[in-house]
């Protein structure tokens, strides 16, 4: 069965067999992949028309416990340094993101111990007080499933957790050997069932990824069924264990993007800031290949810069009212509109 075929029946079918997503990630060409995007860009579009939400990001503290080896923030990097946002200079970001037509607020936050729940908990119950017409969504990493309930019940909407990779022995090759993969599934599988409109996700290009790898991450992903899925390349970050190891394709990043809005037709495949800090028109060619969101980054000017998952983490304009102008003038070159709704999902329930 050629290439072009296996991508049909994935149309068709939802999923593949281990060994055919295998053989397709390990020999795709050029033209498999224009074929991909072009088939994801038309499902998109039939589902999302010419409409992009706007979720606004705020990086809440990079302060982490954890040691991840491709992460900038990992708590071994002493170079880095470490900042807190506080509850009202979070309001204050979100005051400014809705004034700017943004109505779904990421709250993302390093795993940041002084971070708790209780500090979580009342944060959100503030946005959802100040902004009852957005979405919330958070980033808050592994909890356990009494907190996840805590801040759904105070009015978070969405969580985004990156699975990472859905292979055990790879997950345990870029974490440190207290994180596991099946803790990563547990919190996953507790999100969904407590309601959450669950994301996972994963990076394209870590070391020691292989073709039965990413197989593994679409078989996952296919069988989860998340509402939202993350995408973006492996970008290399000096004060890492893996400085040094080669960044992730944008080409490869782009068609496993493809292939997953061919499995998840109306999921929200957000456009990451690591694909446009690959590639200068990151973003664009993400939304020709599928997704259908894009991240404004709401945070303080003086702060983003700190949140250095990788190095050389691209923010467009000097506050969020240009780096908004910029990005939609951008998207606007491409067809595309900002949506002014919090993007309510008329979508079967997950
Ligand atoms: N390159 C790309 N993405 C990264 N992340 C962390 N470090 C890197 C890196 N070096 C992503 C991880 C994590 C999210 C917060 O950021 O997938 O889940």
């Amino acid at each position: 069965m050629s290439n072009i075929d296996l991508i049909d029946r994935l149309a068709a079918d939802g999923v593949l067999a281990e060994e055919e997503f295998t053989e397709l990630l390990a020999t795709y060409t050029a033209a498999d992949r224009d074929y991909a995007a072009a088939l994801a860009y038309r499902i998109a579009r039939g589902q999302f028309g010419t409409q992009l939400h706007a979720w606004g990001v705020i990086d809440l503290t990079n302060h982490c416990s954890k040691d991840c080896f491709y992460c900038g923030l990992c708590r071994s990097n002493e170079a880095l340094e470490r900042y807190r946002l506080s509850t009202e200079d979070v309001l204050r970001c979100c005051a400014e993101g809705h004034d700017l037509g943004i109505r779904t607020f990421v709250l993302q936050a390093a795993e940041d111990p002084e971070f708790g729940d209780d500090v979580a908990d009342d944060l959100i119950w503030r946005v959802r007080k100040g902004f009852p017409d957005s979405a919330i969504a958070l980033s808050f990493g592994e909890r356990s499933r009494a907190a996840y309930q805590r801040y759904f019940d105070a009015g978070a909407d969405r969580y985004l957790l990156r699975h990472e990779t859905a292979d055990a022995e790879h997950f345990a090759q870029l974490h440190p050997r207290r994180s596991t993969l099946a803790n990563r599934i547990r919190c996953l599988e507790d999100l969904k069932s407590i309601g959450f409109e669950t994301g996972c996700g994963m990076m394209v290009g870590t070391p020691y990824q292989t073709p039965l790898r990413l197989a593994r991450d679409l078989l996952f992903i296919a069988d989860f069924d998340p509402a939202l899925v993350t995408v973006g390349p492996f970008l290399p970050s000096s004060s890492t264990k893996f400085t040094g190891s080669p960044a992730g394709s944008v080409e490869k990043t782009l068609f496993m993007l493809s292939l997953v809005r061919i499995i998840l037709p109306d999921a929200d495949l957000p456009v990451m800031t690591s694909i446009a800090t690959a590639h200068p028109r990151g973003r664009e060619m993400a939304v020709m290949a599928g997704a259908n969101v894009v991240l404004p980054n709401l945070t303080p000017p003086a702060d983003r810069a700190k949140y250095s998952l990788y190095d050389g983490r691209v923010t467009l304009g000097r506050d969020a009212a240009e780096g908004l102008t910029i990005l939609m003038k951008r998207m606007a070159a491409i067809g595309y509109t900002l949506a002014s709704d919090r993007g309510e999902r008329q979508r079967r329930k997950r």
